[in-house]
């Protein structure tokens, strides 16, 4: 068996989203690509479809890994194997191959996130040499009864990027980051109180997801980011809110704050000196 892997910008957008459908069967979150949300993901993660790969068992494609690149660093956003071509070693030498290429770009460091339960990507990862930096946590809330007076501010999700990217931890989840942040657009809307900053998902929607989260370093300590959300759930009511695990879990205490549970699913934040 050879194991060949072709650049994705040579494959048709369809065809790459059925394949990453495919390959993420019996995942831990169901996942379903459509052409849409495969152009979202490409154009909000800084996707690279020169630099992405369809995995080739001979004649048959067997997996997909899309690479997002900014500057030196590069981000595994996916990566799956079709479930009759798993457990055969051809993660482990896609992810040897996708290493030694990234080298050759002259990038430093490859990034990615695995869900902490996904036994078979943790361990793959590991045994390629990514070490854990931190873990990520979820939370949800369904319809809280919250009665808020405070005058919270609509602004441009531009200015919440920007504030993002200076005021945030250097080292946000690629998700979170200013850069990734600058590429939502409405329906998703950012809000201010203050020095706090919030973004959500289409307000409209029954369910909600809290975006991005930011208190500027100087008003840290003083609750301000549970005054925010609460003004939010008050301005939406009736709602279910969700906060993806894609949040450092040292700011989990910020949701814990306003009443959300945490969910089981958790992540790793990973990262690959090259
Ligand atoms: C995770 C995934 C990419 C691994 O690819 P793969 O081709 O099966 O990986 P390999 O065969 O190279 O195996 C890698 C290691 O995981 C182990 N492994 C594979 N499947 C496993 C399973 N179901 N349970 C436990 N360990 C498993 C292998 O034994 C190997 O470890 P070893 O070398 O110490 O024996 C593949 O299972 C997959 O596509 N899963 C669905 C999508 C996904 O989870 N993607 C990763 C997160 S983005």
């Amino acid at each position: 068996m050879t194991l060949s892997l072709t650049p994705a910008s040579s494959h048709p957008i369809p065809f790459l989203a059925d394949l990453m459908t495919r390959s993420f069967e019996g995942y831990p979150v169901p996942i379903s690509i459509n052409e849409t949300a495969l152009h979202t993901m490409i154009r909000r993660d800084g996707i690279d479809l020169t630099a992405s790969r369809v995995l080739m068992k001979d004649d048959e494609p067997v997996g997909v890994a899309f690479i997002a690149r900014r500057g030196w660093t590069s981000r595994l956003a996916a990566m799956g194997i079709t479930t009759n071509a798993r457990n055969g070693g051809v993660g482990t030498r896609a992810m040897e191959k996708l290493i030694e290429e990234a080298k050759s770009r002259g990038e430093k460091e490859m990034l990615l996130e695995v869900i902490e339960q996904n036994t078979a990507g943790v361990k793959l990862y590991e045994k390629v040499g990514f070490i854990k930096i931190r873990r990520l946590v979820g939370y949800k809330l369904e319809n809280p009864q919250v009665e808020s007076d405070v005058d919270i501010e609509e602004i441009d999700i531009r200015e919440l990027a920007r504030t993002v990217t200076y005021h945030g931890m250097i080292d946000l989840p690629w998700q979170l980051s200013g850069t990734t942040i600058m590429q939502h657009t409405p329906p998703s809307r950012a809000f201010r109180l203050n020095d706090a900053y919030c973004l959500i998902s289409n307000p409209e929607a029954t369910d909600i997801a809290i975006q991005s989260v930011l208190v500027k370093a100087r008003s840290r300590g003083a609750g301000l980011s549970a005054v925010l959300m609460r003004a939010l759930f008050a301005k939406f009511p009736n709602k279910v809110w969700h906060v993806s695990p894609i949040y450092p879990e040292e700011m989990g205490f910020i949701f814990e704050h306003v009443g959300m549970t945490r969910e089981s699913l958790s992540q790793w934040q990973m990262s690959r000196i090259l």
